[in-house]
């Protein structure tokens, strides 16, 4: 099976151990508290799941300017976004050499983490800027990964973590949140060897759908992972639980059994394009795929990013043997009225714009609200009924 990132075996931070994490609960109670951001709690999660391997807790500004400047940590460790922790009040836990980490996105903000705190330092705005230009491609704060990291703060906590909890993902997703670990036990349970994974945010409509089809069947994998993403995203988005109905159904009606997973991950959707896209393929292949699907304006927004750079990204700036996850470089799909199939355009260069259906998510989300069913070209009716259902109930 492909080996984790940078590491032999898999990393995650949560306690496992009963007798650990009770200590660990009645130790937090003694500890100074420091309330995350969601930023910051989305990536506790990861850590804790071990789809980060191999950091082992929240970098300090060094490590994040030389990740954001040259993607790799100041150790050689390859890695494309700062995994942070910041604030913009350090008062409670000022010369602590243990805090506890709350969770603000569970009633009563529970410890979600403890951290060996190794620095608390300040970032001025010019390596702020360096980050957010780095990370964003963009310092336009109207691009919304950008206005999150803005409202950070900061102040930079760093150090490890042992992690207590996977926060709200477990019992809202029961059943769909996974750990890496938990995936790759999986694969290898079923006996998997070439997977591929498929990142999605948006409920999946027939380019997708036949996007997972094109890549199992050019890759002759054994599987693919549908892995979408449970935390938070931009306003107007799909709610993950409509996402996750939609998926699971067309999974049912339309693939083989035992071809297609369908899980996902905590994780805030940081909308950084092509830095994203890398991030997405190191922790996919921390639970165990061997190739990640990379198509149009893969995590991107607006007109922030090319339609293809985030996959240059991984040609012109992925040193060679960095990953070994590869990825699935997929062109615009869509359905093609010609040959009554959804194809890769690139591969029907006799097509005109005119011969493809093509719909804005604008005119998707306002046929669904009126109740009107898009197109069997363009969304099958069982993920249409799911998606006008949701509609009508949230006008
Ligand atoms: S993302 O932000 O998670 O990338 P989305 O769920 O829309 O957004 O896309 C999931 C994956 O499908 C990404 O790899 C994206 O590039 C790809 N994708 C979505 N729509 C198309 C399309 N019409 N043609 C090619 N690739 C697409």
């Amino acid at each position: 099976m492909i080996k984790p990132h940078g590491a032999e075996t898999l990393n995650p931070l949560l306690i496992t151990s009963t007798d650990e994490l009770s200590a660990a609960q009645h130790e937090a109670e003694t500890l100074p508290s420091l309330l995350l951001n969601s930023a910051a709690a989305a990536n506790v999660v990861m850590l804790g799941g071990g789809y980060f391997t191999p950091l082992t807790g929240f970098m300090n500004l060094t490590d994040a300017l030389s990740v954001a400047e040259k993607m790799h940590t100041v150790d050689g460790l390859f890695w494309p976004v700062p995994i942070l922790n910041m604030t913009d009040d350090v008062s409670e836990i000022e010369g602590a050499a243990r805090i506890a980490l709350r969770d603000p996105n569970v009633e009563g903000h529970p410890v979600i983490a403890i951290m060996q705190v190794e620095h608390i330092e300040t970032a001025t705005s010019e390596e702020l800027d360096t980050i957010t230009q780095q990370v964003f491609g963009t310092k336009d704060t109207a691009h919304p990964g950008v206005a999150v990291f803005a409202n950070l703060g900061n102040k930079i906590v760093s150090g490890p973590i042992q992690v207590l909890n996977l926060s709200y993902f477990e019992h809202d997703f029961d059943g769909t949140f996974k750990t890496a670990v938990e995936i790759r036990e999986e694969i290898a349970a079923i006996g998997w060897e070439k997977v591929v994974a498929f990142q999605t945010r948006n409920p999946m409509h027939l380019a997708h759908e036949e996007l997972c089809r094109m890549a199992m069947e050019r890759l002759d994998a054994d599987g693919c992972v549908i892995h979408m993403l449970l935390g938070k995203l931009k306003a107007g988005d799909i709610p993950a639980s409509v996402r996750d109905a939609c998926i699971r159904k067309m999974v049912d009606v339309y693939f083989p059994q035992n071809s297609v997973m369908v899980n996902g991950y905590g994780f805030d959707m940081l909308y950084a394009g092509p830095r994203e896209a890398v991030l997405h393929a190191i922790f996919r292949q921390n639970m165990g795929a061997t190739h990640l699907i990379v198509g149009r304006d893969h995590a991107g927004v607006g007109d922030y990013y090319g339609p293809f750079d985030a996959q240059a990204i991984f040609e012109n700036e992925v040193p060679d043997g960095a990953l070994e996850i590869e990825i699935f470089a997929a062109d615009h799909t869509a359905w093609s009225k010609k040959l009554n199939k959804v194809v890769m355009m690139r591969e029907a260069p006799d097509h005109s714009p005119d011969d493809y259906v093509f719909l804005s998510g604008t005119k998707v989300r306002e046929l669904l609200s009126e109740g009107i069913a898009p197109p069997a070209e363009f969304s099958r009716p069982e993920v249409a009924h799911i998606l006008m259902e949701h509609y009508r109930a949230n006008p």
